[in-house]
């Protein structure tokens, strides 16, 4: 047997497990989605998660054996990751199953023969644990195995007694750990000591189930769940110091570093912590995503939104500037799209989200920045607790970040200020409760217990008599609310849509004894159609009745913009590409706007296909059949379905036969032809792989065209040619004014040459060489710098200093040297010109012989080049 372990790539590792297990009769199961069923936990955090009916004997399994490599996360630890040699957010794990079928010493058996003979681990590196309590383990580890009694550890609940929550399956587990230092010997054993012992294989007795008291009782069955880390077997076999430098993480590590333009080998703790955290944390977001899971401010899309922001915030520690995250993300996408295809086939969505959080993120960022460079220009001794707090409340900024930027800048943040800000944060934030309360959504809450949910009659019917039974003005809860009042309204049954699956909410009144009110939006908050209007007469009043009445009008158009989607979906797969699916849509009275997955833009005849295709079944007047079925149904059929949306277990299937099928809870035209016409308004991409049609359908096609004859009715008068002529019209008037343009650009060089031959006669001497600085104005850029490349090779040896304000708040400075003022007075243009344009609130430099900069306060240009002069005379003498 080898006495150090055999390099195994991470998918060989995945590989080699699940086969070793379905050989010994374990039915291979593929991962299940990091978004669990069980509603305990947010996100899947361990392979058992997917079998928890099973063990706790709710649902009969379909084999006795299984084994999976589950995706997981877990964030009770994140502030470890990258700090750690083996901590993470994202992970495989690998595990073999026995849901009533053998127990602990089969599972021991071949925990241990699939450690040592299949993965070549030496035993005598190999030490398992038990539970203090579990003789039985600890016996089979030491009779059948053969472990010498005094390497087998026993330990307490901690550490060997597993639960998957406060309640739910539990039982006393054996765990096998990989010594990385066996030459301190058998006399040290310490489990806990993590720069020696490894955990990599923790084996599950689970046989009872434990209740929220605490007690626990036994499962009617006995079962085995285990639980192997890929990446810290990984680590093992790859010999490497940590789980990030395994093959399964470190090409994403190397993006970054190459982005950054950092070698991680030579990089200090520090910077090799910022890698580690964005080669985790990218993992995890991109099969976040791919698992529908999308960033926002609760539960799992907090989650996700705090990952992502705490990679920009590492690639800005690593000195990456701009945005980078889907190019991280390719290489987390390359590495596991084998074992895991969602993420490419998901790729699309998944850079689009991450694009959109990093550049909102940095746009954050960036602000914050803003309101640090103001704090910083007040030269502060220390930057207080409330500003670091500001900007970290109010800009993301995380305290680490501003105490970096103050330590460029030689100063200290006040971090007990910082702490004491956010300790009243909390305090504010407990006492605030009863404020947070009184949002529509708390009252909403609260009612929830009183009123029933509101029955929605708004496909059949426009107008229906309704009882007021919640009245909320600014998100409270009131009696009555007179004319001039915004006000919240729940019926107890209503005609209005409330705003979903793109569609927004119906328009319309209610209107009562002495009373009027317009509403102008409708939402939906769990069970509740939320109605949001103004009193335009009298009073209403809880537990009144009116005739609540949609307007018409608005539904019509909204109603042929949504159908249109699903037509324009059509015709996306027939005409560009079957596989194209929704990323999103909007639909109103006045557009429509659909989302999609598309790898490149439409060309314009597709667009032009595409239009006329839909136009085509508008004409042929085909008639909608809406119907409610089983979902199964509705798939078998083959309905379009949106990915990643949530479903019941019926659907609303709206048919167009042959023409389109999808599921929708969204309002419809009853036949196409009353959509009437259809236009393509434009066609762009929105994120890598996402693009965008707007377009409008029925009657709002004529707000559309009148608003485009408009502008080219005024365009022909003012250009005094016919409409179809403009095109040609507008070329020739470009064409002469880029010939105007160069014309203009020859005139100012020659300008600026001559000027600068003037100048000739401020030339000064010291020492042997000539120095020459000068304003000269207004030129601009490339002119200067042509001049002073002129006037110093006129010169000679020289070095010539040049600055103009080229146009209002800017200004361009510019320095040419010759080699002798390079070399033996060790001045360099590029370095000197950036301390110059300093002075001009700007920066700059380039080579050492030329080099330009700008700056933007022109009120100090002549303090600049006479500090310039300055410099030149004492550098050169
Ligand atoms: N469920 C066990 C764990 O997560 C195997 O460690």
């Amino acid at each position: 047997m080898p006495d150090s372990p055999q390099f195994l790539s991470g998918s060989d590792i995945r590989q080699t497990f699940l086969d070793f297990y379905a050989q010994r009769q374990h039915q291979m199961l593929p991962s299940a989605s990091l978004v669990p069923e069980d509603p305990t936990v947010l996100l899947t955090i361990a392979g058992m998660l997917p079998f928890k009916p099973i063990f706790l004997g709710q649902r009969q399994p379909e084999f006795d054996r299984a084994t999976t490599s589950q995706k997981c996360i877990r964030t009770n630890d994140i502030e470890n990751v990258g700090r750690t040699a083996r901590h993470h957010t994202f992970f495989e794990m690998l595990g073999n199953f026995s849901f009533g079928d053998y127990f602990k010493e089969q599972a021991i058996a071949w925990a241990w023969e699939l450690s040592t003979r299949v993965f070549g681990l030496p035993p005598e590196r190999l030490v398992p644990s038990v539970f203090t309590e579990d003789d039985e383990a600890f016996a089979i580890w030491r009779d059948k195995i053969g472990v010498p009694a005094h390497r087998i550890q026993r330990m307490g609940e901690e550490d060997n007694f597993w639960t998957s929550g406060p309640t739910g399956p539990c039982g006393p587990c054996s765990e096998i750990y990989y010594d990385f230092h066996p030459e301190k010997g058998d006399k040290n054993i310490d489990l806990e000591d993590d720069t020696r012992f490894i955990e990599f294989y923790n084996l599950v007795f689970m046989q009872y189930n434990r209740d929220a008291e605490g007690n626990l009782t036994p499962l009617q069955k006995k079962n085995i769940d285990t639980g192997m880390g890929l990446e810290r077997m990984a680590q093992i076999l790859q010999q490497v110091p940590n789980n990030y430098e395994t093959d399964l993480i470190f090409p994403i590590i190397k993006t970054a570093a190459k982005i950054a333009g950092v070698d991680y080998a030579k990089s200090d703790e520090k910077t090799k912590t910022s890698f580690k955290v964005i080669g985790d944390h990218v993992r995890a977001v991109v099969h976040m995503i791919a698992d529908g899971i999308t960033a926002s401010n609760v539960g799992r899309g907090y989650i996700l939104r705090r990952l992502i922001r705490r990679v920009v915030r590492h690639g800005r520690l690593l000195g990456i500037e701009g945005e980078f995250i889907c190019q991280v993300a390719e290489s987390a996408i390359a590495l596991s799209e084998v074992a895991y295809p969602n993420v490419r086939q998901r790729e699309g969505v998944i850079k689009a989200e991450l694009q959109r959080e990093e550049s909102q993120f940095l746009k954050t960022l960036e602000r914050g920045e803003k309101l640090l460079a103001e704090i910083l220009a007040k030269k502060p001794k220390q930057i207080s607790g409330e500003d670091a707090f500001t900007l970290y409340d109010t800009y993301g900024f995380p305290l680490e970040l501003t105490q970096e930027i103050a330590e460029e800048q030689g100063l200290t943040v006040d971090a007990a200020g910082f702490e004491a800000e956010m300790e009243a944060q909390r305090r504010r934030a407990r006492d605030a409760h009863e404020t947070i309360d009184l949002t529509v959504q708390g009252s909403i809450d609260k009612l929830a217990e009183h009123i029933h949910a509101t029955e929605f009659f708004g496909y059949t019917q426009p107008q229906l008599t309704a009882k007021v039974e919640a009245l909320l003005v600014s998100g409270i809860s009131v009696e009555s609310a007179e004319a001039g009042a915004e006000v919240q309204v729940i019926l107890n049954q209503t005609p209005f849509y409330a705003e979903s699956g793109g569609q927004i909410g119906d328009r319309g009144y209610f209107s009562g004894d002495n009373v009027l009110v317009r509403i102008e939006d409708v939402k939906k908050e769990s069970d509740f159609f939320v109605h949001f209007g103004r009193i335009e007469r009298g009073t209403l009043q809880l537990g009144d009745t009116v005739a609540a009445q949609i307007d018409r009008a608005c539904r019509r158009r909204t109603q042929a913009n949504h159908t249109a989607t699903h037509l324009l979906q059509a015709a996306l797969k027939k005409i560009v590409d079957s596989a194209i699916s929704q990323a999103g849509s909007l639909v109103s009275f006045d557009r429509l706007r659909f989302d999609f997955n598309c790898p490149r833009a439409l060309t314009s005849q597709e667009l032009a296909q595409v239009e006329e295709q839909i136009n085509t079944w508008i004409s042929e007047a085909h008639i909608a059949e809406v119907a409610v079925m089983p979902i199964a149904e509705a798939k078998a059929k083959g309905a379009t379905a949106m990915f990643g949306e949530k479903y019941g277990d019926e659907v609303r299937v709206i048919d167009f036969p042959g023409v389109s099928m999808e599921l929708c809870g969204g309002t419809h035209v009853s036949n196409t032809a009353e959509i009437g016409v259809f236009k393509i308004i434009s066609e762009a991409g929105v994120a890598s792989g996402i693009r965008r049609i707007e377009a409008v359908a029925g009657p709002a096609i004529l707000d559309y065209l009148n608003v485009r004859d408009k502008v080219v009715k005024e365009l022909s008068d003012r250009f005094k040619v016919k409409p179809e002529e403009l095109p040609e019209r507008v070329t020739n008037l470009q064409t002469e004014l880029k010939a105007t343009q160069k014309q203009l650009e020859a005139a100012k060089q020659e300008l600026a040459l001559a000027k600068s031959d003037q100048l000739l006669n401020e030339v000064e001497s010291v020492g042997e060489f000539k120095v020459l600085v000068a304003d000269m104005g207004e030129v601009d850029p490339d002119a200067l710098k042509t001049a002073a490349e002129r006037l110093q090779h006129k010169l000679g040896e020289s070095a010539v200093v040049l600055g103009s304000v080229p146009a209002e708040g800017k200004v361009s400075l510019v320095a040419a040297f010759s080699p002798k003022v390079n070399k033996e007075k060790k001045l360099q243009a590029g370095k000197f010109i950036g301390g110059i344009a300093k002075i001009c609130g700007g920066g700059g430099g380039g080579r050492p012989n030329l080099a330009q900069a700008g700056g933007r306060d022109a009120s100090k240009l002549g303090e600049a080049l006479a500090s310039a002069k300055q410099q030149l005379v004492d550098g050169l003498k």
